[in-house]
């Protein structure tokens, strides 16, 4: 459903991204690991096209469809839902308001605010509250609710456990299990290998800006040894 193929991305003329591959399917929780700085958030950034980094050649197809010349509005109106790396949250605006501020298409999956809210009863309770006033786990909690107002097919998660306390970290991890279990896809960005191998049914490797790795969450039970030497873990 997404294949990324041979994607060349560049911050000005710093080359960061050196022909990655690698695709998502439907109902599949994918793990992109790597160490800080190895290209992680600039492949998300380009697969939403945002405005940086530029990409200058490959193919991002979205259920055939290319979305290299869309616009980062097109792309989530094509039901690719985005949780940034470090939630970027208004810090004025409440919990509902960050909610209802994007409108989907049509709410084919039927994500109402409601619905986010069961799924989130920490967030309920503090539904008025403004963004600077949540913990680090509701501002993450809020903003997978934001990202699931879209109406996803596809949520790119950016390090979600990122600053999160262990039991936090725990909940995410149900939670994005939760959803996989209900057919959305979710590309995950993690440094927490061990949240990843919680949740994720397949897993890639990214170094320097290219795939150095690729397995099924059965590859790695098997051997997990090879997965930790990529990610230089000893
Ligand atoms: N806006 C930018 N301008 C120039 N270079 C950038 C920019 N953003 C990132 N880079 C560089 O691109 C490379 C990849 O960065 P990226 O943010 O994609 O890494 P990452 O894998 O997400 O790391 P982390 O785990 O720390 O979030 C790094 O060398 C970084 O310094
Ligand atoms: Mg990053």
């Amino acid at each position: 459903m997404l294949e990324v193929r041979n994607l060349h991305s560049f911050y000005g003329d710093a080359h960061v991204l050196h022909g990655v591959s690698l695709e998502v399917n439907s109902g599949e929780v994918v793990a992109l690991l790597g160490r800080n700085g190895m290209g992680k958030t600039t492949l998300i950034r380009s697969i939403m096209r945002l405005a940086q980094p530029q990409v200058r050649e490959g193919s991002l197809l979205w259920n055939g469809e290319e979305l290299m010349h869309l616009t980062p509005h097109e792309v989530a109106s094509r039901r690719i839902g985005l949780v940034p790396q470090g939630r970027r949250l208004f810090p004025s605006l409440s919990v509902v308001e960050h909610l209802t501020m994007l409108k989907p298409a049509s709410a084919k999956h039927g994500w109402t605010v409601s619905r986010v809210l069961d799924m989130f009863p920490r967030l309920a309770e503090r539904k008025n509250h403004r963004g600077n006033q949540l913990s680090g786990g509701e501002r993450q909690m809020l903003a997978v609710g934001r990202a699931l107002m879209i109406d996803p097919e596809l949520i790119l998660m950016d390090e979600p456990s990122e600053g999160l306390a262990p039991v936090m970290v725990q909940h995410l991890e149900t939670i994005i299990a939760d959803l996989g279990r209900t057919g959305l896809a979710i590309l995950l960005v993690e440094q927490n290998l061990y949240s990843a191998l919680a949740v994720a049914n397949r897993f890639y490797v990214l170094e320097t800006g290219k795939v150095v790795h690729a397995a099924t969450a059965a590859e790695i039970k098997e051997n997990q040894a090879s997965l930790l030497r990529f990610l230089g873990v000893h």
